[in-house]
């Protein structure tokens, strides 16, 4: 009997806090941008931008231009700067005291992150910002590994695809509520906006105050830690009251398959051939994700309006919340029909376009007025396209793409990948603007190209395929590699055995 119980939506909706967190890490750094800027630039003694220039591009001379563009970018990109180096430790952290202690103890980052920038005004604005940013990205680093692997181990089989779409659903209600908080009349003004980067730690109190109450992950105590009497207890409260026997025989088995098959280290995963193929097309795919330029739009979307001559940025830029969050309802419903290669090869293809009617719109404004409309539409369906199949799916096809073995050290790479890109994308976007100006859409648009190509050629559907069938994919290239690794294996397990 597969019951959707009270517990479980509400474990699901505690754990997905954090990845609202997430969300709301990356987004709201986007609408207040010109207000921090100006307060940066007030505690630095340097002239403040007026009111009708350009977010990015404030008065002064070159060396404080480019010191508050630096401050600016730090302030953007410690955010994945910390993601990046916690991403290696969502494994410890999740093995360590469980699923449930582990994003509890975490919660203690994203309080401390919270006050950071909460008091931010009562210090060095700019370094607390900076500092506050990287703590929250290291707790969300720990998130974007812990929620879908919690999730994911208490989801019962029928509602294991919808509940496992919590994640990137959270992600993107959390850049919604971040854009919405972040108006002006709200909490994105010159006395507030000190509140708004805070809030975060408020989310981080209330899902302290909820996960108490769930459940621990009955995978995390079987197969983890053998305990038979907890983790059928913990079935109960999850599913409802109900004979646990198949459960339990579910979980023996893939127990004794993971016994079987010997655990990875991300170093031999890296050297391993049979495993070559997979690795290549996870890491792309991640990479892709990152460098379509998604978070170009996420973080600097306000700027980008603005360059676009549209006249209210901020309600633009929450728009794009809004069809952000739509266009994740409906890959949800899309993902296990239409299959993950074609919905990934609409997204890039639809986003590759998108990218070139964002350049002719910026490029002509000046010749006429209504190009601003057709860079505000091509930026929508910029993000819709992606919402649809990039934005999701590289999150889940890892651990469809490996088996038991390998998964944990392909999640923890795929992760650093991620994160990686991310921070290269936030640092280095206002550069290229600057460098590229109009242009600088054209450089996704290529990426984007060359991400299609790729789905096409080298990404196989995994969508209704086992393990097994999705590993007979990528080895029938390397019989005699196979054959090596399988040796490898095998004298790895005896010697683990004996
Ligand atoms: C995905 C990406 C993240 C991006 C978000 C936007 O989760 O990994 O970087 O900001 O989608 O919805």
């Amino acid at each position: 009997m597969e019951k959707l119980t009270g517990t479980l939506a509400l474990a699901v909706c505690a754990a997905a806090l954090g990845s609202l967190q997430f969300g709301y890490g990356i987004g709201v750094i986007n609408a207040p941008q010109k207000v921090i800027k100006e307060h940066y630039a007030r505690t630095l003694g340097f002239p403040v931008p007026d009111a009708h220039d350009n977010a990015t591009l404030p008065d002064g001379d070159d060396t404080q231009k480019s010191t508050l563009t630096m401050y600016w970018s730090l302030s953007v990109a410690m955010f994945p700067v910390g993601g990046i180096i916690s991403s290696f430790l969502v494994g410890f952290v999740a093995d360590f005291r469980g699923r449930v202690k582990g994003m509890l103890v975490m919660n203690v980052l994203s309080v401390v992150a919270g006050l950071l920038m909460g008091l931010a005004k009562m210090g060095y604005p700019h370094i607390m910002v900076i500092m506050g940013r990287a703590i929250m990205g290291f707790y969300c680093g720990l998130s974007s590994g812990l929620v879908p692997m919690y999730i994911g181990e208490i989801a019962p089989v029928k509602y294991r695809g919808a509940l496992g779409t919590a994640h990137q659903l959270a992600v993107v209600t959390g850049i919604l509520i971040s854009q919405v908080l972040g108006l002006d009349f709200l909490l994105g003004n010159d006395e507030l906006w000190h509140v708004l980067l805070g809030f975060s730690g408020a989310i981080g109190i209330l899902q302290s105050l909820l996960l108490p109450l769930c459940p621990e992950s009955p995978r995390y105590l079987y197969i983890k830690l053998g305990k038979k009497e907890e983790a059928c207890r913990s079935l109960k409260r999850l599913k409802g009251d109900y004979d646990t026997s198949k459960d339990i025989a579910e979980m023996q088995a893939e127990k004794e398959e993971a016994m079987k098959e010997a655990k990875i280290s991300i170093w031999r995963l890296l050297r391993a051939e049979q495993y070559r193929q997979q690795l290549f097309v996870a890491l792309t795919l991640h990479l892709s994700q990152q460098f379509s330029g998604i978070n170009a739009i996420f973080y600097y979307s306000t700027s980008i309006f603005h360059t676009a001559r549209v006249a209210q940025p901020v309600y633009a830029t929450i728009g794009v919340g809004v069809v952000n969050t739509v266009f994740t309802l409906l890959s949800v419903a899309l993902v296990d029909r239409a299959g993950r290669k074609t919905l990934l090869l609409i997204g890039f293809g639809g986003m590759c376009v998108c990218a070139l009617g964002m350049t002719i719109g910026l490029v002509n404004l000046n010749k006429y007025t209504w190009m601003s409309y057709l860079s505000m539409t091509a930026i929508f369906l910029f993000v819709s396209f992606f919402e649809i199949g990039p934005g999701p799916i590289p999150w889940f096809i890892v651990a469809e793409l490996f088996s038991q073995g390998p998964r944990p050290a392909a999640i923890t790479l795929a992760g650093f990948c991620n994160w990686t890109c991310n921070f290269i994308i936030g640092m280095c976007f206002p550069y290229i603007e600057k460098l590229c100006g109009t242009y600088v859409f054209i450089i996704f648009m290529v990426l984007l190209a060359g991400s299609t190509t790729f789905t096409a050629l080298r990404v196989p559907e995994t969508k209704g395929k086992t393990f097994k069938e999705i590993a007979a994919v990528f080895q029938k290239h390397l019989p005699a590699a196979q054959a090596e690794v399988e040796t490898e294996l095998q004298q790895l397990k005896s010697s683990s055995e004996a």
